[in-house]
């Protein structure tokens, strides 16, 4: 009997599946392998956060299903509204306009289920993170990639995307602070992206995750904060990468209201809500957790200085993006991305992601992420000195 549907046969193993599979294999010959590939800070999550969970664990109400299930706690849904107020100055409405989400990732998933008929096209960036392929396979869509390159500081050239491939866009995925490339947008490209989109009657659908991780020249930003595009938009974000929160799994959709109500139909019929007492330590972290965001961003800031000098030794080209806590490298001595990370793990058992693995344009590049300890990305610069001598 063939067990697997269809809708899956085409997909490929998850990224970081595979990555984290790599890892167990390799330590598993008794190697240390030290992994630069993925984004998960080993940072503990600020312990007023910890106390305040452990606190509402012990409360039995919340040991019900969550209050307003698929929707998520008021109380959360306003704390995001006072938080997306405080650090973008945009006003949103807790019940209409925000959804508590598992995470962004659950987002992407619930926004492909919610908005995308079979056959409809969607534009994604490539490179680009592979959840947004991944789902618009699922909901039976088509995925229209549009390059991301360096020469134009990794923003898509909205002009050069083809008019038919506009008439038929659904919606368009973006990411900035932009993973992996580490870019960052502007106002001013916002302005003109919600404007395109309001032209050609395309959704937009902003993946955040990042906004709070901005080094000091690059402004934080919500897309949100550009007038008019609420009409047409909606954006995801999450507590994971700001207060050390990923393996607590969650988020928030918040924007356009007809969006956010299409995702919550989804939803109810397919979760139960994030657990009471997570959604209060999350409120917590929110209210009160700017100063571990900037804590966190000196401590990825210094690393990244340390890459940037290493680069500077290898003979490394960098163009570094003002967001994220990864950097996007030059492949050195003419090696493609592939072999270059085969070659670093082969060598020296470090692990980077090769640049193709967020697309073909990602070719030439490797990403290197900032979410390890001080002492151990030391000695994987040392060793990828070494391999490259
Ligand atoms: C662009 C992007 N979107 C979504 C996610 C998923 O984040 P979350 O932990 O909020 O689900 C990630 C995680 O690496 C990401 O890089």
């Amino acid at each position: 009997m063939d067990i697997i549907a269809d809708r899956l046969k085409g997909m490929p193993t998850y990224l970081f599946m595979r990555l984290r599979n790599k890892i167990k294999q390799i330590e598993a010959t008794g190697a240390d392998c030290i992994s630069l590939a993925i984004g998960d800070p080993v940072e503990p999550t600020p312990a007023y956060i910890i106390d305040t969970l452990r606190e509402a664990v012990l409360d039995p109400d919340n040991h019900q299903y969550p209050t307003d299930e698929q929707k998520g706690m008021l109380a959360f849904r306003k704390a995001v509204a006072r938080w997306y107020h405080r650090k973008y100055a945009v006003t949103l409405e807790p019940e209409t306009e925000v959804l508590t989400l598992g995470g962004s990732k659950e987002g992407i998933h619930h926004f492909m289920m919610a908005a995308i008929n079979p056959g409809d096209t969607i534009l994604i960036t490539n490179p680009g993170y592979p959840g947004y392929r991944a789902n618009i396979l699922l909901a039976g869509g088509r995925a229209h990639e549009v390059p991301l390159l360096g020469k134009n500081g990794f923003l898509p050239q909205l002009e050069e995307i083809p008019e038919d491939v506009c008439r038929r866009a659904k919606a368009f995925f973006l990411n900035y602070p932009n993973n992996p490339t580490g870019a960052c947008a502007d106002s001013r490209f916002f302005t003109r992206l919600v404007a395109w989109a309001r032209r050609h009657n395309i959704l937009l659908v902003h993946d955040n995750p990042y906004s709070e991780l901005v080094f000091p020249g690059s402004e934080r930003l919500s897309l949100l904060q550009i007038p008019g595009a609420k009409d047409i938009s909606v954006e995801f974000n999450s507590l994971s990468k700001y207060y050390n929160m990923t393996g607590w799994r969650i988020g928030m959709a918040v924007g356009n209201r007809s969006i956010i109500q299409a995702m919550c139909k989804f939803k109810e019929n397919v979760t139960s809500g994030v657990f009471n007492a997570i959604q209060l330590a999350s409120i917590k972290a929110m209210d009160e957790g700017d100063a571990d965001i900037d804590n966190m961003l000196a401590v990825y800031r210094r690393r990244r200085e340390m890459v940037l000098k290493a680069c500077e030794r290898m003979r490394i080209s960098t163009n570094a993006g003002m967001g994220t806590f990864y950097l996007w490298l030059q492949v050195p001595n003419g090696l493609s991305s592939i072999a270059f990370a085969e070659k670093l793990l082969d060598d020296v058992c470090v692990l980077v992601t090769a640049g193709t693995a967020y697309g073909q344009y990602g070719e030439g590049y490797f990403r290197l992420s900032l979410t390890v300890p001080d002492a151990r990305l030391q000695e994987a610069l040392h060793r990828m000195q070494e391999s490259i001598g």
